[in-house]
């Protein structure tokens, strides 16, 4: 498949690069910082917090499917993933690429967001001491980049694209196993943390699997 990977230069994307390339698929990274890209079949330069329109259409078009692990480095990229993804969207319908696979997290939810001002409370994978204790916690600390997250999954899911919204709980640096747990429309029960490899494991897998499409999908070890 021809794949266009964002966030390529970061855990995740590194993985998705390298992976991607065993399993025979041609992938065009799009990357801020091209110089730091490993492994990439081609690599188009993209700044997706001031993104140029026609680079932008020139790493998406003619690609089977995108994926994007975009994420802040740091407080100055704010606000990255909504609107660096509206940018993608925007570049897929002009070039008629349908199918786009992206990373959210496990307590986006039951994250208000413009289209779901009241979402659910509870998401039914969470056990009682995810509801009431780790969820509230990670959510003080990471309340701004969930936030920018569920405004991400607002345009995803309201697109025409065949997207899936993958929801991984905390990321870790452990290597591949290929052995990890996955549930529609809600997170796992009692997953902790997946690895940065698994993660990117399952994003290629679900090129593979239509049924993930127009669906969330948590996933945990
Ligand atoms: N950390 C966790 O435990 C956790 C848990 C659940 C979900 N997540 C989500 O997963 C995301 C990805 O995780 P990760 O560990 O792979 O993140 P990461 O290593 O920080 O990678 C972020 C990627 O986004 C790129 N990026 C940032 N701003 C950009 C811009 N303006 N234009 C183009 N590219 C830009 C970075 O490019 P550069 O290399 O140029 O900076 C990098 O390739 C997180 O940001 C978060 O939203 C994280």
């Amino acid at each position: 498949m021809k794949l266009t990977i964002f966030g390529a230069t970061g855990g995740i994307g590194t993985q998705l690069l390298a992976q991607a390339a065993t399993a025979g698929h041609l992938a065009t990274a799009a990357a801020r910082n091209p110089a730091r890209v490993a492994g990439a079949a081609r690599i188009v330069a993209v700044d997706l917090a001031a993104p140029d329109r026609r680079a932008l259409e020139s790493a998406v078009a003619g690609a089977d499917a995108v994926l994007s692990a975009l994420g802040p480095r740091s407080a100055t990229d704010a606000g990255v993933v909504s609107g660096g993804t509206r940018a993608i969207l925007e570049a897929m319908l002009t070039t008629g690429v349908r199918r786009l696979v992206v990373v959210s997290a496990a307590p986006v939810g039951t994250t208000p967001s413009p289209d779901r001002p009241a979402p659910p409370r509870r998401d039914p994978g969470d056990t009682f001491l995810m509801r009431h204790v780790l969820s509230p916690l990670v959510k003080r600390v990471f309340g701004k980049g969930y936030a920018d997250l569920a405004v991400m999954e607002d345009l995803v899911r309201l697109s025409d694209a065949e997207w899936t919204i993958v929801r991984p709980p905390r990321l870790t640096d452990r290597p591949l196993t290929g052995v990890y747990r996955t549930a529609y429309d809600r997170n796992v029960r009692r997953g902790l943390s997946i690895s940065r490899a698994d993660l990117a494991h399952l994003m290629l897998r679900l090129l593979d699997e239509p049924e993930s499409i127009r669906h969330t999908v948590g996933v945990a070890r």
